[in-house]
This record gives C-alpha cells, sequence and structure tokens, in this order.
C-alpha cells in the first residue's frame, strides 16, 4: 500500500466510488426519535476523505518520521513520499516544473496571502479580482496593493467586457489578475484560459483560485510559453477528498527565488551565521517549519484516485446531478434559485445550488434539513459578502442597517442563502430525499419549534440537544 496506482480497487469507477467515503454510512438522530443515514451537501466546504487516502495515512504513518532533515531509513521514507507527492501534483494540473515550483501551504488562504505578499506590490500597483471572489481572494490584495473589482452580470456571471476593459484600463499598473476558477456562490465556472489571455496580453499575470474548480473540473496549467498558460494556481486539499491539512501553491519559480520568504525559521535556509543568511532552494525555502507529511501523502492519493475515476468522468457524474436538481427545483415556485438560472450546458455550473425559500430565513431552512432531515448544507453569506449583497439585491441603506446590527452582536435579520454542493459521490436518490424534505419545508409540514439565537444567527429546535456522546467526543 502507498501512494501507487495499483492500490485502487479493480471495481472502482465513478459509479462505485460513493461505497469507498470514510463515514458514508453513518446515521444520525433526528428530532422525532428516528435514525437516518446522513446527506451531505456541503462538498464546498469541505468533503469526506475516502477508504484509499485513509489506508495511505495509515501506510505512511508505520513510517512517520523527520522530512528532509532525519538521516534514517525511515526518514528516507518519508521524504521520498513528501518530495514523489509534488510530481503528482504537477502533473495533476500539467504544471511545467522548470519554471514552477510547488510549494505546500495550509490551504488556498495561506496560499494566495503568500503570493500577495511574495510579488512585492506596492500601492501603486494593482491587482484585479471580481466581485464573485471568495474573501480569501480579496482580502490579502487589499493588504498589500489597489485592488480594482471586476463586475458581475445581473445573474452573477462574470461580466467579462468589464473585466477585459478594467484589464486595459489599468495596463500600465497592472501586475496580477486575481480569479476564481469557480465561484463558491453559485458554481459559476469563470473562463480562466481566456482570462489569462487578457491578462498576457498587457503584461500582467494571472493567479486561478482553484479551491472550487479542482475537485470538479480538469485543470491545465500550460506551458509558460502558450498565451492561455496560468501563472499561479492555488487549491486546498481538504476540498478534493484529502482532508489533512494541505494546501497548494503552484507558481513560477523565478518569483520565489527572489527575496525574502515571509515565515521564516527551519528548513528555509543554507546556512546561518550570527550574521548571515544563505536561504535553500525552492520549495523548502517557502516552506518554513517541520512539513505536513501526511497532508502531502492524503492529498497525492485523493489526486491518483481522481485521475484514476478520469476528471470527465467526474465532470459528467456531477453536471447530470446539478441538472437533476435545477430541474426538480424549478418545480416550485417557492424557490428563489441564486445565480444564473438556465444553462445551454452545465460544463460551466458546477454542482453547487444556492436557494431561498421565499418568506423563510435561510438559517431555519437549513436548521429544518439538520433536525428533521439529516441533511448537511450551508447558510449564510459564504464568505462572499460583495458577490451575496449584490446576488441578493441588498440596498446600501439597508448594508448601514446590518452593519450596525452585527456589530451589536445581532445576525438575525443578515440576509442570505442555503447552499447544496455535491461531490462524486452523491447520487440522484439523496436529491430525491433533498427535494422531498425542502417540499414538506414549503408546506409547512416541519414539526420542530425553533429559536434564533440572535448572536450567531442561527436555529435551533426548542428542547432538543445533540448527544455529542453518541457520536464523537473527545
Ligand atoms: C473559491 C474559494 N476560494 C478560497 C477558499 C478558501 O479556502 P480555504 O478555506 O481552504 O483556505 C474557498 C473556501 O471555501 C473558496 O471556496
Amino acid at each position: 500500500m502507498g501512494c501507487s496506482k495499483n492500490n485502487f480497487p479493480s471495481d472502482l469507477s465513478i459509479d462505485t466510488v460513493r461505497k469507498y467515503v470514510v463515514g458514508i454510512d453513518k446515521k444520525v438522530k433526528l428530532l422525532d426519535g428516528t435514525e437516518r443515514q446522513y446527506i451531505y451537501f456541503d462538498n464546498a466546504a469541505s468533503t469526506p476523505t475516502m477508504t484509499f487516502v485513509q489506508d495511505a495515512v495509515n501506510e505512511i504513518l508505520q513510517w512517520y518520521s523527520g522530512v528532509h532533515r532525519g538521516a534514517g531509513i525511515k526518514s528516507l521514507i518519508a521524504t521520498k513520499a513528501y518530495d514523489d507527492s509534488r510530481e503528482i501534483v504537477a502533473n495533476f494540473v500539467n504544471a511545467d516544473l522548470h519554471n514552477n515550483t510547488v510549494i505546500y501551504v495550509k490551504n488556498t488562504t495561506e496560499a494566495i496571502n503568500k503570493v500577495a505578499y511574495r510579488l512585492n506590490l506596492s500601492k501603486d500597483d494593482v491587482v484585479i479580482c471580481s466581485l464573485m471572489e471568495h474573501h480569501s481572494n480579496d482580502l490579502p490584495w487589499r493588504k498589500f496593493t489597489n485592488l480594482i473589482h471586476s463586475e458581475i452580470n445581473d445573474d452573477g456571471t462574470l461580466d467579462l467586457n468589464d473585466l477585459e476593459f478594467k484589464i486595459k484600463k489599468y495596463s500600465d499598473k497592472l501586475k496580477l489578475v486575481a480569479i476564481a476558477g469557480a465561484a463558491n456562490v453559485t458554481g459559476v465556472v469563470n473562463p480562466i484560459y481566456e482570462i489569462a489571455e487578457m491578462a498576457h496580453n498587457v503584461g500582467a499575470m494571472i493567479l486561478v483560485d482553484a479551491a472550487q474548480l479542482i475537485p470538479h473540473r480538469k485543470i491545465d496549467m500550460k506551458s509558460d510559453d502558450d498565451v492561455q498558460h496560468i501563472d499561479f494556481l492555488v487549491f486546498s486539499a481538504h476540498k478534493m477528498y484529502a482532508p489533512f491539512g494541505t494546501g497548494v501553491l503552484i507558481g513560477p519559480k523565478k518569483i520565489f527565488e527572489k527575496g525574502d520568504p515571509e515565515l521564516v525559521g527551519g528548513g528555509t535556509v543554507k546556512l546561518v551565521t550570527e550574521t548571515e543568511i544563505e536561504w535553500t532552494n525552492l520549495p523548502d525555502k517557502e516552506e518554513a517549519g517541520t512539513p505536513n507529511l501526511i497532508g502531502a501523502v492524503a492529498l497525492a492519493e485523493a489526486i491518483q484516485m481522481l485521475e484514476f475515476i478520469g476528471m470527465d468522468n467526474v465532470a459528467h457524474h456531477e453536471m447530470a446531478l446539478t441538472e437533476y436538481a435545477l430541474r426538480r427545483f424549478k418545480q416550485f415556485d417557492e424557490i428563489d434559485l441564486i445565480g444564473p438560472k438556465e444553462f445551454s450546458s452545465y460544463e460551466n455550473k458546477l454542482g453547487v445550488i444556492t436557494f431561498n425559500l421565499k418568506g423563510m430565513h435561510h438559517a431555519l431552512v437549513s436548521a429544518i434539513l439538520c433536525y428533521e432531515g439529516g441533511i448537511g448544507v450551508r447558510n449564510g453569506c459564504f464568505c462572499a459578502h460583495p458577490y451575496v449583497k449584490r446576488l441578493l439585491k441588498v440596498s446600501d441603506e439597508d448594508a448601514i442597517e446590518m452593519k450596525k446590527n452585527i456589530l451589536n452582536n445581532d445576525r438575525s435579520k443578515l440576509p442570505g442563502a442555503v447552499r447544496a454542493s455535491f461531490g462524486i459521490y452523491n447520487t440522484k436518490e439523496e436529491i430525491d430525499d433533498f427535494v422531498e424534505q425542502i417540499e414538506k419545508i414549503i408546506k409547512g409540514e416541519y414539526k420542530g419549534k425553533y429559536e434564533m439565537n440572535k448572536n450567531s444567527g442561527s436555529f435551533q429546535p426548542v428542547n432538543f440537544e445533540i448527544d455529542y456522546k453518541n457520536y464523537f467526543i473527545l
């Protein structure tokens, strides 16, 4: 066992992958005392892991020891696994390792913060991101430079004309276009290669925040001499079936070769005297401290699983689920879908369905789904406040009122929506269960009495406590 394609069972495919999901058969106790097999529709936040990934982790734990710095055989094995994992990651996205380096970080957020720091930006430079970005692909740029937001269309898709206009308008100062491969709120997939070409045509670079896109679609960074190549690609392993604390930043060596890393310490140097520091080679220079061997092995195994199943099969399965869920949702006038509603093809829409039920608080809907349906979704603003404000058409006056409320720790009236997001293992039957629950909610057929906690903005059923010791407790 270990990081090898040969470990996968011969029957592994998109049709059988569900049985290899760790925890897939877990049941939860509902408000009426019955038990139900849990349905997890929050894959856009974090995915479960797979038995093969768990096996690979268990196996490398047998060899666990210091990476890079130990002299024993276990250390050599651990070091080889860690280093080999980078190649598996690079191959997955067709990154050219002559010019690029694969740096392990904690997650997408850390990766973007690192690029924002390492680009040596000033407030005279310009970075463009869009209004659909997750806060993690927005706030790091604000910290270091002049950030310009490109517009979105009324349906929540990217306004490509505005992006092109702004790329040209700021071409003198533009250093980077930082864009989501796909939006976490609506699942809208952006034309990253076209945008890369626009950026390169004015001498700027592109960073693709692939946190949402990478588990669902094949990504090709392309070679550096291709005008459509991706300069920086960032993503998180916990959204791609390897939740063991690793994230990835792939980018040009030349950016990281010059200058000092933002985190310094063990592992980053060739030599230190009392007065001198010689930084070591990439990628180690950018990975201060003891590396996350387990995370790297888990990610490599998850990637090999996705390759084994085939990213085309992944995409087709999830497109079919999305098409099915939207078709069923459209039968209800009471459902307000957020984001684009009509699709000529589902290529450009991930399995992310975001909605509100007319006249109902988003947090109440998700609480009923949780306590009476055993279904895990997410509600709120999804770490994308500017995007959600636009999508829900929140007026500036209302936004001022909301800010006042939030600062007073009152989240009871915060706008938001409910999001259901699918992964490779979800099924149409689960969507049927979900729709059945939604229909009950619409008809007012839910049983619990729910109270809002103003501080958190969430609803809890009265007289019901989750008995954590029945599940897991430390
Ligand atoms: C599009 C997008 N970017 C960035 C992030 C941040 O990812 P992480 O929390 O793993 O850093 C997320 C998380 O949901 C996301 O959806």
